[in-house]
This record gives structure tokens, sequence and C-alpha cells, in this order.
């Protein structure tokens, strides 16, 4: 297990009660930071910092919609003031959405995937970017996704967010290094959470599974590592890029 040095840093991580989130809150308190949880679930958060609170570093929920701006600021206000600071941020709460072509795609749909998967990293980002400012920097990462990169069929809604993650991650890496702060995205593979396992059978898996160049799908642990790294000083001229975690998805 990696120690990625991040005593006395504090980090929120969104959608954190699950899959990616979780094993993101975890490894991030396994190298000494203090985690706040934010989930639209709050039952599921407080459960989730009970298990991270294992590590041995304080811990702290907010009960957050990242789509309703003044939640998203209203929860950044309040990790400062019970952790004295902000210094990561995973910018990594989404949903899958409606599956349906791009001609018969709903508005209802299109608006209920863009609120959360862009609306919602943009004010996680923007709530960082004010904290941070404030106590001379800090690293955000965004959760995209390999689909931040390429199209998926009957998924235009989500692939148009993460395609938009990468866009706002890129600038805000230029508008805001002189800040100390860094803005990388990340773009997992198909990860094995229950975003992907509640809409998908086992033939659907292993399609996906034959997809990437290692013939599986990924750990959720597996992403946390590269979360945690880019959190940490060891990144130090890492900013405005994306990085696949992908099995080798994108290589073919
Ligand atoms: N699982 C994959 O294959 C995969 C691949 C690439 C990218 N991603 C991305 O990783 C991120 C995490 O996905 P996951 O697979 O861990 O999903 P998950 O469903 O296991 O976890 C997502 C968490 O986000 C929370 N959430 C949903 N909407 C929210 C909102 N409006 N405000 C706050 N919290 C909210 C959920 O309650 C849940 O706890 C997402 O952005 C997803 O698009 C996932």
């Amino acid at each position: 297990m990696i120690d990625y040095e991040l005593d006395g840093k504090v980090a929120v991580v969104t959608g954190g009660a699950s899959g990616i989130g979780l094993a993101c809150a975890h490894t991030l308190a396994r190298s000494g930071a203090d985690v706040s949880v934010w989930d639209l679930d709050e039952a599921a958060a407080l459960r989730a910092a009970d298990e991270v609170a294992t590590h041995g570093h304080r811990t702290h929920t907010a009960a957050v919609d990242v789509s309703d701006s003044a939640a998203v600021d209203a929860a950044m206000a309040d990790v400062v003031s019970s952790l004295g600071r902000v210094d990561i941020v995973v910018a990594n709460a989404g949903i899958g959405g409606e599956a349906a072509p791009a001609g018969e795609y709903s508005d209802e749909a299109w608006h209920a995937v863009i609120s959360v998967n862009l609306d919602g990293v943009f004010y996680t980002q923007r709530a960082a970017i004010r904290a941070m400012k404030a106590t001379g920097g800090g690293s955000i990462v965004n959760m995209a996704s390999i689909l931040g990169q390429v199209g998926f069929t009957t998924a235009s809604a989500y692939v148009s967010a993460k395609h938009g993650v990468v866009g706002l991650t890129q600038t805000a890496a230029w508008e805001h290094a002189a800040d100390g702060i860094r803005v990388n995205a990340v773009g997992p593979g198909f990860i094995r959470t229950p975003l992907v396992e509640k809409h998908l059978d086992q033939d659907a898996l292993d399609f996906l599974a034959s997809q990437h160049a290692l013939q599986r799908i990924g750990e959720p642990e597996e992403v946390a590592e590269l979360v945690a790294w880019l959190a940490s000083d060891a990144a130090s001229f890492a900013t405005g890029t994306y990085y696949a975690i992908d099995g080798g998805y994108l290589a073919k």
C-alpha cells in the first residue's frame, strides 16, 4: 500500500458514499488526510465516514446535491469551519442516466445528467478554487471517464458531460495555476461499482470487459490510487491533464 503522504491535508470527495468515491475517501484517509464525504444519500455518507474514520483521521459528512450550487457552497463553507481548510477536492459525484440514441434522447434525461455530471463538477470546482485560494492552493481532481475522450452509443448526455469536464479542467488549470491550484481530470474505463452493476447483466459486463486490453473491468481502488497521487505533492508538475486509467480501453 502506497502512502501518498497527505498528513495534515483536508480532502473533500463528492459522491463519496459509494464506488469510486468511497475508494478515494479510503485511499486519501489511509495516506493521512482528513476526509469530508459528500453524498446525496445522507445515511450512506454517514456509513462511509464511519468506515473511513478507521484510518485514524478526522471525518466529516455533508448531505449535498452537487447540482445545487448554493448547497455546494454551503457544504464547502462547512468543511472549512469544521476541518479548518480544504487542500484536496475530488469532484466525483455522477450518474449514468437514460440509455437512448441521440434522436430519441429526452430533454428531461439530458438535463438530469448534465446537471449532476457537468454543472455539479463546475460548482464543486468553483467552490474548491475559492476555498483553496484562501490557504495558498491545493489539488482538484475531476472525475471524467474514457467517455470524456470518445463516444458511446445511447449515452449522449453522459459523453457530453464528461467531455465538458475535461474542458473545464484544462481551463481552470491555466486560470488558477498562479493561485497554487492544480486541476486534473481522471478517466476511468469501466469499473465495478453499483453505477455499472445495477444497469448491466453478466453478458453485458463480459462484453465490456473484452473492450479493455486487460480483458477485465477495473476496481474502484485502482482508480483511487491515481486520484491520491494527483492529490499529493508527488504530482507537483501535473496540471491541466486528462489521465486515463482504463485497462487499455482507449489504446485500440
Ligand atoms: N463505474 C464506472 O465504470 C465509471 C467509469 C468512468 C467514470 N465513472 C465516474 O465515476 C464517478 C463515480 O461513479 P461510480 O461508478 O462510483 O458510481 P456510484 O453510483 O457507485 O457512486 C456515485 C455516488 O454519487 C452519489 N451521487 C449521485 N448523484 C449525486 C448528486 N447529485 N450529488 C451528490 N452525490 C450524488 C450517489 O449517491 C453515489 O453514492 C461518476 O462521476 C462516474 O461517471 C464511473
